[in-house]
């Protein structure tokens, strides 16, 4: 599961925090509301600790409804401000600037102090890749945003997105490194589509995602795919292949046809809102 992360890469990624970090008064932390544990990296908390903090639980509209609140309700108690967003849909995004005013109230009073007028807020994006970075800023952004991350020798210094008179936005998000430290943050994160699927056994990964379901979302198989949910994970793998017809040359079950269809109709939503923790 560590494959797609080296060292390497953790120590650019956290120097790239680090340094952008200095520019920003609030971080705008995306977590992937179908797995918010093993979407954090708990190291922002150290990274960020002067920034005012918000967390977006996003992709919520794949999720469990019940969980996200409790999700929400566990973020906010530990202190950050909270939204529940589909990133793709400007309208779930609407609460969030005034939830960014609240979140920055200290540091526009501490101007109001000083003397300082209208210095807009400063804030970054960040999270772990395929959590939706992209999608929020050009969402949140809307048309104001102008995209030159992407092209090189253009973008010299930082770009800037002004959302409105009082914030701006870092147009390159901050990238996290996922923390495998626990195997099943991997796999959580090899469900929800975060880690690519050349790097794990599919069928193996499949075989959880069956008996996590048939645990926690009775019903849930047996409606998509009309299968009796008792069994082994095994056999409900097998099931799901005959309903499918995921055969191979010689009318042998395609055990693997059938792992990558599952996984994708869990992904996309098709299965319903689940969440895996
Ligand atoms: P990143 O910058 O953090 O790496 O993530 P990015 O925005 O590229 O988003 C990764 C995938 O997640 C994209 O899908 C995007 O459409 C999807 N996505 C982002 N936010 C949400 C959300 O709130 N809800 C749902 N349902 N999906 C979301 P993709 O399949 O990689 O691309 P595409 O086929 O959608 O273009």
């Amino acid at each position: 599961m560590n494959l797609q992360w080296y060292p390497g890469h953790m120590t650019k990624a956290r120097r790239m925090m680090q340094e952008n970090l200095k520019l920003i008064d609030l971080v705008i932390e995306l977590l992937d509301a179908r797995a918010p544990q093993s979407s954090r990296n708990p190291d922002i908390d150290e990274l960020g600790k002067q920034k005012s903090r918000l967390v977006l639980l996003n992709k919520a509209d794949l999720a469990d409804e019940k969980k996200n609140q409790k999700w929400s309700a566990f973020f906010q108690e530990k202190g950050f401000y909270v939204a529940m967003v589909d990133s793709r849909n400007r309208g779930s995004l609407k609460t969030v600037h005034s939830i960014i005013q609240k979140a920055c109230q200290e540091k526009i009073e501490r101007d109001k102090r000083r003397g300082i007028k209208n210095r807009p807020i400063r804030a970054m994006v960040a999270g772990i890749p395929n959590v939706g970075k992209s999608t929020f800023i050009n969402t949140f952004a809307g048309k104001a945003c102008t995209k030159t991350g992407n092209q090189p020798g253009v973008t010299k210094g930082k770009q800037w997105i002004r959302l409105n008179k009082s914030v701006e936005l870092l147009d390159t998000p901050g990238i996290l490194w996922p923390k495998f430290d626990d195997p099943q943050v991997g796999e959580r994160l090899a469900m929800i589509g975060s880690v690519k699927d050349d790097v794990v056994n599919i069928e193996e990964l499949s075989l959880k995602l069956l008996s996590y379901l048939r645990e926690e979302y009775p019903g849930v198989l047996n409606r998509r795919y009309h299968i009796e949910e008792d069994g082994e994970p095994v056999k409900l793998l097998e099931e799901v292949a005959r309903a499918r017809g995921c055969l191979k040359k010689g009318a042998d079950l395609d055990y693997e046809k059938a792992a990558a269809m599952l996984l994708e109709e869990f992904r996309s939503g098709k299965l319903g809102r689940i969440t895996l923790e």
